[in-house]
C-alpha cells in the first residue's frame, strides 16, 4: 500500500479538545479545517484559542508570526462537506456513542477511501465505531490530554479492524506536531493513563470516605511523597467530579460489579452541584476567578 500523505487535517467539535488539537495541528504547519455543529462552540473556540496564543506571545513561547500563521492555516466551519480534503479526521465530539456512530457513518461519505478516521475519545474504543464505515483499516483512537496544547503525551490505540498502516501513520503524524505517542497494539477502554489515574482516583477516595485522611491530606502525600504535580483531589475538581460520576456510572453500567458504582462522596456533591473549580466548589473552594480560596475543605462541613 502506498504511504499516506497527510497535508490537510479535519478536527470534529470546537470544544476544550478539538479547539487545542486544531491549533497545535495549525502550529506545526498542517491546514487545518475545524468544524463543529454549532456556530456558539465556533466563536467560543475561536476567542478561547486567541487568548491561550496572546498569553504565550506575551510569555515568548511562541512570535507573533508563528501564531498569525498558524491562524491563517486555521478554516472553521460548522459545514461537514469541507472535511472532504482531509487526509486524517481527528473526531472530538461529545462522549455520547451514537453521536460518534452518526458523525463516523456520515464521514464515511465525505472522505476519501483511505482517509484515516481517529476518534479522540477518553473511553470509547474504535472497534465501537469501526463497524459503521466502510474501510474500517483506517479507524483507530488517538487520545491527547487535556491541555492539549501543553500536554506532550497523545496514546494510539489500534483495534482489531486498524491496519498496522494506519496505526504507525498516525504515530508518525502525532510526532510531527511535536508530541510524544504511544501505541498500545490491543485495543482496551481508557487506555493506559486514565486506568492507573483511576485507580490512583479510587484508593484516594476510599482513604477519605473511610476518615482516614482528609482531601488535603491526601493530595499532600501525593504531592510531597509521590512527586505528582497535582493531588488527586485538587485533580477531580479542576476536571469536575460530574466527570468522574459519569465514567463510574457507565462502567457500572457495563459491568453490574459494585465496586464500579460512583464513589458515595462525588455522587452526593454532584447531586448538591459541587462539580469542583467550574462551580466555585468541589473538595475545595474557589473565588470566581478560579483561584482556591481555602486550603481545605471537608465534606460534612
Ligand atoms: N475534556 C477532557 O479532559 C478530555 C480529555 C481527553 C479526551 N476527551 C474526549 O474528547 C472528546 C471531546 O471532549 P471535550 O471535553 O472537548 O467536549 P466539549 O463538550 O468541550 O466539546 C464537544 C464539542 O462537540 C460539538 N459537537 C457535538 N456533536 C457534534 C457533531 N455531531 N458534529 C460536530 N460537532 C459536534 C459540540 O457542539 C461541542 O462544541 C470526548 O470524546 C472526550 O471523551 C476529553
Amino acid at each position: 500500500m502506498v504511504k499516506r500523505m497527510i497535508n490537510q487535517v479535519a478536527v470534529v467539535g470546537s470544544g476544550a479538545m478539538g479547539s487545542q488539537i486544531a491549533i497545535v495541528c495549525a502550529l506545526a504547519g498542517y491546514p487545518v479545517t475545524l468544524q463543529d455543529i454549532e456556530q456558539s462552540s465556533i466563536d467560543k473556540a475561536k476567542t478561547f484559542l486567541k487568548g491561550q496564543m496572546d498569553k504565550r506571545v506575551d510569555k515568548g513561547r511562541y512570535t507573533r508570526e508563528e501564531v498569525d500563521r498558524a491562524f491563517d492555516k486555521l478554516v472553521f466551519t460548522t459545514d461537514i462537506q469541507q472535511l472532504s480534503k482531509a487526509n486524517i479526521v481527528i473526531e472530538a465530539i461529545v462522549e455520547k456513542l451514537d453521536a460518534k456512530r452518526d458523525l463516523f457513518a456520515q464521514l464515511d461519505k465525505i472522505v476519501a477511501s483511505n482517509t484515516i478516521l481517529a476518534t479522540n475519545s477518553s473511553t470509547i474504543v474504535s472497534s465501537k465505531l469501526a463497524d459503521v464505515v466502510s474501510h474500517p483499516e483506517n479507524v483507530c483512537n488517538i487520545h491527547f490530554f487535556n491541555p492539549v496544547l501543553v500536554m506532550e503525551m497523545v496514546e494510539v490505540v489500534k483495534g482489531p479492524h486498524t491496519s498496522n498502516e494506519t496505526a504507525s501513520e498516525s504515530m508518525e503524524f502525532i510526532e510531527s506536531i511535536k508530541k510524544t505517542p504511544v501505541l498500545l497494539k490491543k485495543e482496551i477502554s481508557g487506555f493506559i493513563a486514565n486506568r492507573i489515574l483511576g485507580k490512583l482516583m479510587d484508593e484516594a477516595l476510599f482513604l477519605y470516605e473511610n476518615g482516614y485522611a482528609s482531601a488535603d491530606e491526601i493530595d499532600i502525600v501525593c504531592k510531597k511523597a509521590l512527586n505528582h504535580p497535582i493531588g488527586p483531589f485538587a485533580l477531580l475538581d479542576l476536571t469536575g467530579l460530574d466527570v468522574n460520576y459519569f465514567v463510574r456510572q457507565q462502567r457500572f453500567e457495563e459491568t453490574g460489579d459494585e465496586k464500579d458504582r460512583p464513589s458515595k462522596v462525588v455522587a452526593e456533591k454532584v447531586a448538591k452541584g459541587e462539580l469542583g473549580r467550574k462551580t466555585g466548589k468541589g473538595f475545595y473552594k474557589y473565588d470566581e476567578k478560579g483561584k482556591r480560596i481555602e486550603e481545605s475543605y471537608i465534606h460534612n462541613n
